[in-house]
């Protein structure tokens, strides 16, 4: 998949990934678990592997956001991938909001079982469960916040000792949410990851050209998922089609000609990219998990 990408356009300087790890260093010492956030359609590339160890302290639940974009059956997998790793991980569509509900209650079942239940002996189950959400920018953190938050963001009390003023948004069943959510950068040292995000568009897709980037994607899809791409742009697969050749055939079925009865690639490279990003072109998972060993 490497193809002169321009990573000047996405990188994140040192300085800036330093100041970030301090922030969420000072934003953990105050809540009981983190919420961290991936996109089910790329829950590697989408995840930056720091977290680990900054989190490694903290309970965590793993949300894998967008599970309305992405194919059920590999999100399936990733969850089991996950739980044999020890994470709980639910699937969520802060878009609609499906999923949402079963946050709070799998949290208190599962990774706070055990300050819940300390809490419970020591006569403290008065006090608030507090939460701070994780994840890499376009993720859906803050989708998830105004999910959680509803239309009441009531506020509560600033927190003293910190140096920037943080709000707590008061959820139901006596929980608070961070209402300042960690901004990780995304994990760019495998190029493949760069391209799977721009073509969820989490990224700039400016690190390639756009015509290159739609026929990595519809290679991708043809390989695939060869009956979604068929059916989306009515075409006929037979295997081994090259990107532009698909490229072509999506922009041809579309009516896209310029003059000349030259095919407008970059038209249909948009329209791909577009249909792709906003779930038309159908449920598509661009990553499965690592083969154990
Ligand atoms: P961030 O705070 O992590 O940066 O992400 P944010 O919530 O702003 O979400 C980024 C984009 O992803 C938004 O789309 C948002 O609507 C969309 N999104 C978030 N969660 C889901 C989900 O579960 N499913 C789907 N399909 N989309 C989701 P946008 O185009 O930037 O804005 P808009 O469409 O909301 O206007």
């Amino acid at each position: 998949m490497e193809n002169n990408i321009d990573m000047k356009v996405i990188q994140w300087f040192p300085g800036h990934m330093a100041k970030t790890r301090r922030a969420i260093a000072a934003n953990l010492k105050l809540v009981d678990a983190v919420v961290e956030i991936i996109d089910a359609r790329t829950p590697l590339s989408s995840r930056n592997p720091e977290i680990d160890r900054m989190t490694a302290s903290k309970p965590r639940i793993v949300l894998l956001n967008k599970c309305d974009l992405a194919d059920s059956n590999a999100t399936g997998v990733w969850i089991n991938y996950l739980k044999k790793d020890n994470v709980t991980a639910l699937a969520v569509d802060c878009k609609s909001g499906k999923g949402i509900n079963k946050l709070l209650p799998t949290l208190k079942a599962t990774v706070l079982k055990e300050l819940m239940e300390k809490r419970e002996r020591s006569g403290m189950t008065g006090a608030p469960v507090r939460l701070m959400i994780l994840g890499i920018p376009n993720v859906g953190k803050s989708s998830l916040i105004n999910r959680l938050a509803g239309g009441k963001r009531a506020k509560v009390e600033d927190r003293p000792g910190v140096t920037r003023v943080k709000q707590w948004v008061k959820l139901r069943d006596n929980t608070e949410l961070l209402d300042m959510p960690g901004v990780l950068w995304p994990k760019f040292e495998d190029q493949t990851a760069a391209v799977k995000l721009a073509f969820t568009g989490a990224i700039s897709d400016d690190i390639l050209d756009i015509e290159t980037l739609a026929m990595m994607l519809l290679t991708y899809l043809a390989e695939s998922y060869p009956q979604t791409l068929a059916e989306r742009y009515k075409l006929e697969l037979s295997g081994g089609e090259s990107g532009l050749e698909l490229l072509e055939a999506v922009g041809k079925k579309r009516g896209m000609i310029i003059s000349g009865g030259e095919i407008n690639c970059e038209r249909a490279a948009i329209t791909v990219l577009d249909e792709f990003r906003s779930g038309k072109l159908g449920r598509v998972t661009l990553e499965m998990p690592p083969v154990r060993e």
